[in-house]
């Protein structure tokens, strides 16, 4: 990773992030939201939620010194407390994009060992997280296992947003 590093987001970037989020969300669907008004809505949502140590959220980043190449985001969520030996706190893993030009070189993997090792260092129970087909390979390489036990009930479509 010579002359690139990571590190945790801050508010300056969050814009930067809204930007790359829609890039992501651009590849996988056609999206039914302007542009414009999505960065602005996304930008504001993660400067509320990547104030380090104020939310539940943690969100690293690649960056080369002039632009932002990739990130992977988490969220703790919380369990029930629990009398046996269990750990008591979920995470889940989301937005996890490196930009098309920069692939294949090891940054995924990169992003996603610091996420993991993070959530190991907060003590999570099992870090979940939705993943397509191109991406299991290297999910497996780093320790993820398919659940057999997750269940998920699917809301209906979202007509529109105003
Ligand atoms: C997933 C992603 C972040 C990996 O980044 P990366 O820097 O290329 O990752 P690495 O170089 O460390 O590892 C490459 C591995 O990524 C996976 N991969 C390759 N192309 C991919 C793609 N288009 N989408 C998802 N995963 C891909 C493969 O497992 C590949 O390993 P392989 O070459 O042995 O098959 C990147 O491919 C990406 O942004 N994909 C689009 C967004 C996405 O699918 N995110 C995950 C959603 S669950």
């Amino acid at each position: 990773m010579g002359g690139l590093g990571i590190r945790v987001a801050t508010s300056a970037d969050c814009r930067a992030l809204a930007e790359m989020r829609y890039r992501f969300r651009a590849e996988v669907g056609s999206p039914t939201e302007p542009r414009s008004r999505f960065v602005r809505r996304c930008t504001s949502w993660m400067k509320k939620r990547f104030r380090v140590g104020s939310s539940a959220w943690r969100c690293w980043v690649v960056d080369d010194g002039d632009q932002l190449l990739g990130h992977v985001c988490v969220q703790l969520f919380e369990k029930m407390p629990n009398p046996v030996n269990e750990r008591e706190v979920h995470a889940y893993l989301t937005n996890f994009y490196v930009v098309p030009e920069m692939r294949s070189r090891g940054l995924g993997r990169t992003l996603l060992k610091k996420a993991l090792s993070w959530c190991r260092a907060q003590g999570t129970d099992a870090v979940i997280l939705w993943a397509t087909p191109e991406s299991k390979s290297l999910y497996r390489r780093c320790g993820l296992l398919q659940s057999n036990d997750i269940l998920e009930f699917r809301g209906g479509t979202l007509r529109g947003r105003n």
